[in-house]
């Protein structure tokens, strides 16, 4: 029996693909995934206050922080070489319109100055979004236009542009807009451009789906909606996944510079489809806090190995394809491949 042409398709006991196992040696040089820290994006929480450490009960190991004990996070990032941090605020008042996040003086921007004076080489990445700030929960501005209480979309536009140039101002170096509003990437692109921060990248989270992955996070942010869902604007999980492709799309004709897909694990096959149709693009792929406290939840117990469950699904969701994940586990990973 022999190999055919292409070298897949051999017989036994010609092709026996187990001589690709049983040195290490061999498995480790035609291994073709690898996990690197510089990779990888931490998420962090920052609260007004000093000296503020506060666990998140349903995210063993993460915590809300004011922004003097950030920027120790933030520094510590740069020690174990991560690619950077993704920070979302939360104001001590919340309002209808989310105005802590459009002030200069706001949670966010008070963080990032101060997470950059710490650690000015470190890559800040700032959340854009209303629902952290909005008492509603909503992720942006109410309105019922469409017969329904809902999100006002080109309503929201213009205060997420004002909001991008917030973070921008006080020194984000990258844009990170969350909301799913249609319209959004070329909102903030244009204001940044206006402000002087054409320099300034956006990472679309292009495909987000509303997903129940992002229970624990609304504990994080205390952003749980109080009226309605997301649903009107985050994605279906059910809706045809080349959906998402007209999403990225849209999103890099309206001048994204990187994309997301969100969640990760349950959504490997948009991820999947997102590179192939785009490999010269910047993938990043968000690792939520569901899948961060599942995980945790049955390490705590002894009934997953915590280190190799998360190696593993880190290297499937970049084996998908993607070249950025944002993960809770960014320190310890960084730890474990030192
Ligand atoms: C804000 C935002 C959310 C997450 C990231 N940015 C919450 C949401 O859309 O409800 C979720 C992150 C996670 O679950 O880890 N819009």
């Amino acid at each position: 029996m022999t190999n055919a042409p292409d070298g897949s398709q051999g017989r036994f006991p010609t092709t026996r693909l187990r001589r690709l196992r049983y040195h290490p040696a061999v498995r480790r040089l035609t291994r073709r995934t690898r996990l690197a820290a510089d990779q990888l994006v931490w998420p962090l929480f920052v609260r007004p206050g000093r000296g503020l450490r506060r666990e998140i009960s349903a995210m063993p190991g993460n915590y809300q922080v004011s922004p003097d004990v950030l920027a120790e996070q933030v520094a510590e990032a740069g020690c174990l070489g991560l690619g950077g941090v993704i920070l979302f605020g939360i104001p001590e008042k919340k309002d209808a319109t989310g105005s802590d996040a459009l002030s200069p003086t706001g949670i966010i921007a008070e963080a990032i100055r101060q997470a950059k004076a710490a650690a000015p080489d470190v890559l800040l990445i700032t959340d854009l979004c209303f629902c952290e700030y909005t008492d509603h929960g909503q992720c942006g501005v109410p309105g019922e236009q469409t017969g329904r209480r809902d999100v006002d979309n080109d309503a929201t536009l213009a205060r997420l542009a004002e909001q991008a140039v917030v973070h921008a101002r006080a020194g984000a170096d990258v844009i990170a807009p969350s909301g799913m509003m249609d319209g959004m990437v070329g909102a903030i692109r244009e204001a940044l451009d206006v402000a002087g921060f054409a320099h300034v990248p956006i990472m679309s989270y292009a495909a987000k789906y509303a997903s129940s992955f992002y229970g624990p996070f609304r504990e994080a942010a205390e952003s749980a909606p109080q009226w309605g869902d997301r649903r009107s604007y985050q994605m279906d999980p059910a809706a045809a996944a080349e959906q998402a492709l007209r999403e990225v799309e849209l999103d890099l004709a309206e001048g994204a510079d990187m994309v997301m897909v969100k969640p990760a694990l349950a959504y490997l096959d948009v991820i999947r489809l997102v590179r192939d149709r785009w490999p010269g693009v910047p993938l990043a792929a968000y690792n939520v806090s569901g899948e961060f406290s599942m995980v945790k939840a049955a390490a705590q117990r002894g009934w997953l190995d915590e280190r190799n469950v998360v190696l593993e699904s880190l290297t499937a969701i970049r084996r998908a394809g993607a070249d950025v994940i944002l993960t809770y586990w960014a320190p310890d990973v960084a730890r474990w491949l030192e």
